[in-house]
């Protein structure tokens, strides 16, 4: 089933590379003539990323349904999501939906958000996010690669994961942790005194059925969406990340659209975000139990403070080496206190 779903992508992939280096742009036009608009992510057609875009879909063909037809292609099908960036960023394909450590490459400031305990609350974080004038210097920083963010998704908080129950940062000793393929994450696992090992999402299920990890680090719903929870049967909240995800456009084809269009997909966009953010918390809560009563996942309550402080000279380093976070950390770091405050009055 596996070696069918892999040849289907590689076709899938080699059909659109093909698609495009022969520049046949009538090839994104569908049979009644509309321009085909290809979105990719690595999620299930049940994730709160997928009906979020959903909504995306209906809001433009609502709107501009003479001209334009969206296709959403899930789990990963036209690549991992490095490869779907690449994609995005030739033209290929219109959107795609990364992790923040995918954007990393292109636009340094995005290591921001691969530093462990960066955000004190889920408050802040939110706050941070849903502040489009900020967040927006922060999107226009890949136009140089062609491609430009239009809308966050929350993609929770991510944690340790794997066939080996971790209570304290020295269980993670030595244990091959699966990571993004960013710099950043890789360090952030090596500084907890665990092994990184990047690669791409959809190989993780097999790497720890196989032993070549003994396990990950991300959200619940890899437990269930990804199926994780059955080859890893403990999940330890250490809490070290809460992680946007990204609906990132190819830049050409946004500047192609007139200004009405480009309104009706920045619209579509706030929508879809608004769409996920509702269903996230209950599918979080569903993947929780389905994990614990349907495949046996431990979930193991652990002291935070143990792992903040094993990690607790990263920040600092991080900020040394790249000098790109800086406005943003020191933003984050006020939005942190102001909830603090609030919380203590
Ligand atoms: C989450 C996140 C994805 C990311 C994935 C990963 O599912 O939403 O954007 O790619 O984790 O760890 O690779």
């Amino acid at each position: 089933m596996k070696y069918v779903k892999n040849l289907f992508k590689r076709v899938l992939v080699f059909t659109l590379c093909v698609t495009f280096v022969l520049g046949l742009t009538g090839c994104s036009l569908s049979d009644n003539g509309k321009r085909i608009v290809r979105i990719s992510h690595g999620q299930s057609e049940t994730h709160p990323q997928h009906l979020g875009l959903l909504k995306f879909k209906e809001y433009v063909e609502e709107h501009l349904g003479d001209k334009f037809e969206v296709q959403i292609f899930p789990n990963e099908l036209l690549g991992s999501a490095q490869k779907a960036i690449e994609l995005t960023q030739t033209g290929a394909i219109d959107f795609v939906v990364a992790g923040t450590a995918n954007l990393e490459t292109f636009a340094n400031v995005y290591e921001i958000f691969s530093m462990p305990y960066l955000f004190t609350s889920e408050e802040a974080y939110h706050a941070v996010m849903s502040d489009t004038e900020y967040m927006e210097k922060v999107y226009e920083s890949t136009d140089e690669a062609g491609f430009r963010v239009l809308t966050w998704y929350n993609a929770g908080t991510r944690n340790f994961y794997g066939t080996k129950p971790i209570h304290t940062p020295d269980d993670l000793s030595g244990l091959k942790i699966r990571v993004q393929q960013s710099p950043a994450s890789v360090n952030m696992v090596n500084a907890f005194g665990g092994a990184a090992t990047p690669m791409s999402f959809g190989e993780v299920y097999t790497a720890i059925q196989q032993g070549v990890i003994e396990g990950a680090e991300n959200n619940e719903l890899a437990l269930t969406n990804n199926k994780h929870g059955e080859v890893a049967k403990y999940f330890s909240y250490n809490k070290h990340q809460m992680v946007p995800d990204m609906l990132v456009g190819n830049l050409k084809f946004l500047n192609s659209l007139s200004e009405e269009e480009r309104q009706i997909f920045e619209d579509a966009a706030k929508l879809s975000t608004e769409v996920e953010l509702e269903c996230w918390d209950e599918q979080v809560q569903e993947a929780i139990r389905i994990a614990k009563e349907e495949m046996g996942v431990q979930f193991i309550n652990v002291d935070v403070e143990l792992f903040r402080d094993k990690v607790a000279d990263v920040q600092g380093k991080m900020l040394e080496s790249n000098p790109n976070i800086k406005d943003i950390y020191e933003h984050i770091q006020e939005v942190n206190e102001q909830f603090a405050k609030e919380d203590t009055e």
